[in-house]
């Protein structure tokens, strides 16, 4: 294990307006990293520059031990890049478009494969504009993956896609990672990033705000937990004895305990020990877009 992308105190500016402000972060081989932030945050630009694509004002960028600002070509056989749908025209069969991605790399790779594992072979010979949404996404992941790719960097891959689309393409994601690749998500869906993310950074501003696993993030910035749960006994005043309880309070059966840290598992031993066995304990975790609520005031839509 190790860094495979290192990025310091990145800085991008369009005339006088600062898109990238200071930017830094780590990416851990075979690990889904995400950079997640609302529309504008600089997200597209950080990563952008960090495969060489665009030229930084400002800081220090490693992929893969080279320098994207002057090692661009040698990255580009390295790393895999979704593209945007408007970049393939519609009238390019889907085995023509992996040939052609496939005949850019030196050696070329076994297409074939990459197709019928991506579930493309049926749709081999129908044109691009033909394809559903779902078939589209498969595609666009096949070829940025054909290469065999190290990195793959995906940009705001489920935008526009139904929930049952989405969900397919968060398979492929994980599928992609699964591959052996590391992988790059730029994201401003806090569901998506909550679900697929080992760690990530989030973005406002041109600059990050918080970074760290999903879980972290939650448990740092997320409040306190709502443990939740129905007995028909009286009195659970023993549940406030626990150190990491606020408050106890009840409606009738329905307790809610208020607290912070390991409170469900000691509200649930606690209870066991006192001879109450819930079939109903839960616990009502902030998730994301709480912490990104509390660390910025706004919604990630807003
Ligand atoms: N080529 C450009 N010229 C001028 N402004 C740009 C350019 N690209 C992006 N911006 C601006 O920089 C900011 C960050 O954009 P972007 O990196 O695309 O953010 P995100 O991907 O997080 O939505 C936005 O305000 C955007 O309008
Ligand atoms: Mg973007």
């Amino acid at each position: 294990m190790g860094s495979v992308i290192s990025v310091e105190h990145l800085r991008k500016t369009y005339g006088s307006f600062v898109a990238v402000d200071d930017i830094s972060f780590e990416v851990e081989e075979g690990e889904i990293f995400g950079l997640l932030g609302p529309n504008g945050a600089g997200k597209t630009t950080s990563v952008e520059i960090t495969q060489g694509l665009r030229v930084p004002d400002g800081g220090d960028i490693r992929v893969l031990g080279l320098d994207p600002r002057t090692q661009a070509t040698q990255l580009r056989r390295l790393v895999g890049s979704q593209l945007q749908e408007s970049a393939l025209p519609g009238r390019l069969k889907v085995w023509e478009a992996l040939d052609l991605f496939a005949s850019l790399v030196p050696g070329g790779p076994e297409w074939r494969e990459v197709m019928e594992r991506w579930s493309l072979t049926e749709k081999a010979s129908a044109s691009f504009s033909s394809l559903s949404g779902g078939q589209r996404q498969r595609l666009l992941v096949a070829l940025a993956v054909v290469n065999e790719p190290r990195v793959v960097f995906l940009d705001e891959m489920t935008t526009g896609l139904d929930p049952a689309a989405r969900r397919a393409t968060w398979q492929l994601i994980e599928a992609v990672r699964d591959g052996g690749a590391t992988l790059v998500l730029v994201t401003h869906f806090m569901d998506e990033a909550e679900q697929l993310c080992d760690r990530l950074a989030i973005v406002d501003g041109g600059r990050v705000v918080a970074g760290g696993s999903p879980q972290s993030l939650i448990a740092e910035y997320g409040g306190d937990l709502q443990v939740n749960f129905s007995t028909d006994r009286p009195d659970v005043s023993f549940l406030e004895a626990i150190e990491w309880v606020d408050s106890v309070s009840r409606r009738g059966p329905h307790v809610v305990v208020v607290g912070r840290g390991p409170v469900l598992a000691l509200v649930g031993a606690e209870l066991v020990r006192n001879g109450i066995v819930p079939t109903d304990l839960r616990v009502q975790q902030a998730t994301l877009e709480d912490v990104f609520l509390r660390l910025t005031g706004r919604g990630l839509g807003e």
